[in-house]
């Protein structure tokens, strides 16, 4: 049995909607800009052709069922900010893994912040999830300081658990579990 199934969530100021192929061109400003891609764990993309086929890969991969890729509207204009997801699921561990991007010009918004925090409450209200973890570089100040604001705690340091472009990188582990957000 799938552990996500597509959905869409409201916020106060945000819709999670469905990834789409058409969103493949707002994407390619977030994925080719090399401030936002510093830490993560593909360099930036050269040319719109990859973002298409980036978001073909995606699309794809959403077939297996353990995962869920939430783009990230604004309720009033519909603009796309940027994407929250929920992967790596691991259904008989209860376990899935999250990660974000926003586009630059609306870091500072707290929008990340509003739209993972109703993808967690999803997850562990709706898709049945027990931990969501999140994997860091520990440069990465900012996913940092949004994951301990999100209630995450630090579980530990994985030296060298990525090669980059040709550069061994750190990884901090962050996890949250059902039982830190709610009594039961
Ligand atoms: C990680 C990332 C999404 C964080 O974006 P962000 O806008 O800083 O995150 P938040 O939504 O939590 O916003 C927090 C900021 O908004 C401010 N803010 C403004 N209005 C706010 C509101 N209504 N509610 C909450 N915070 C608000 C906060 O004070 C905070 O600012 P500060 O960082 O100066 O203290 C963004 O830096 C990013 O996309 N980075 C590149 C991708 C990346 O590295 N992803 C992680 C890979 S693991």
């Amino acid at each position: 049995m799938d552990m996500f199934e597509p959905v869409t969530i409201d916020t106060k100021r945000l819709r999670l909607r469905p990834l789409q192929q058409e969103d493949a061109s707002i994407f390619f400003e977030v994925w080719s800009d090399p401030e936002a891609m510093r830490y993560f764990s593909f360099l930036p993309m050269q040319n719109m052709e990859q973002a298409h086929a980036r978001v073909v890969e995606k699309l794809q991969s959403l077939g297996d069922g353990n995962s869920m890729i939430c783009v990230i509207e604004l309720l009033d204009t519909k603009e796309v900010l940027g994407d929250c997801t929920l992967f790596g699921g691991v259904a008989h561990s209860q376990r899935a893994e999250i990660g974000f991007c926003l586009r630059r010009r609306y870091w500072g918004n707290g929008y990340m912040a509003e739209a993972a925090d109703a993808l967690i409450e999803h997850g562990f209200n709706h898709a049945g999830l027990r931990r969501i973890e999140a994997d860091v570089d520990p440069r990465n100040l900012s996913s940092i300081q949004l994951l301990e604001r999100l209630g995450f705690k630090r579980e530990g340091y994985l030296r060298e658990r990525w090669m980059i472009g040709g550069e061994a990188l750190d990884t901090v582990l962050y996890g949250l579990l059902r039982s830190d957000r709610y009594q039961v």
